[in-house]
């Protein structure tokens, strides 16, 4: 495992934390995510099964032995965890870059916990260093592109890439992203645009960073 990896995997470990018994638990996408399934099936909680935020996720639980059920049929949700592209103080993220942003949104929206895991090298004072992905209606991908670059950005087509709702997805790079808020806002009002990868509006509720001194925890103020 190289350092980043075990720094992924310090973060899925204290994430495990957060798991509760009896309860549905929101499982998200990406490497550090495969972390914590793979902790998931060592420890091998009793929770009544996963909610899972793409194809991808959803067979890796199935082969480590936990039921994925719907999100309409779960009922409410307990915990979401899940990883990031990029943090900032605030909690609020850049995600996206593994495509399934729209169904990580959908689930941390539903969930009353969100806990995002990363590692050290995806914290940031300013978001937008790492493209910021916006998943789009097919039609709409050139009109979106040109609203984007008014709004400062240079979105370019992810290329041989659909998502799991099998729309394609613009990566839009050079934003300096002030105004999370704002700018999460202005890019949903775009018609075509399904989901856009900020998550400001729905920011985590619990950071766990893990660095070489070891994980380092915060936690949004109410
Ligand atoms: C997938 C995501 C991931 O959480 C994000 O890309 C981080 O991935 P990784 O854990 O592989 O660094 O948003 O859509």
């Amino acid at each position: 495992m190289n350092k980043q990896d075990e720094l992924k995997r310090a973060a899925a470990e204290a994430a495990y934390e957060h798991v509760r018994d009896g309860e549905y638990l929101g499982v998200g996408t990406g490497s550090t995510v495969n972390h914590f399934i793979d902790v998931l099936a060592e420890r091998r909680p009793e929770i009544s099964g996963c909610v899972s935020s793409s194809k991808a996720t959803t067979e890796r639980l199935r082969a480590a032995g936990f039921d994925v059920v719907d999100l309409n049929s779960s009922g409410a949700l307990g915990v979401y965890i899940d990883g990031a592209d990029e943090a900032n103080e605030h909690l609020e993220l850049i995600k996206g870059g593994g495509g399934a942003l729209t169904r990580e949104k959908i689930i941390a929206g539903a969930a009353r916990t969100f806990v995002c895991m990363v590692d050290e090298s995806k914290q940031v004072d300013l978001l937008g260093r790492f493209p910021l992905p916006v998943e789009v209606i097919e039609m709409a991908r050139s009109s979106v592109a040109r609203a984007l670059v008014k709004l400062g950005g240079e979105p370019e087509l992810r290329t041989g890439f659909i998502s799991d709702n099998g729309h394609p997805i613009l990566d839009v790079h050079n934003l300096e992203i002030l105004n999370p808020i704002e700018l999460e806002d202005a890019i949903n009002a775009l018609p075509g645009v399904v989901t856009v990868g900020l998550f400001a509006r729905r920011p985590a509720d619990v950071l766990i960073v893990g660095t070489p001194d070891g994980v380092q925890v915060s936690r949004r103020s109410a």
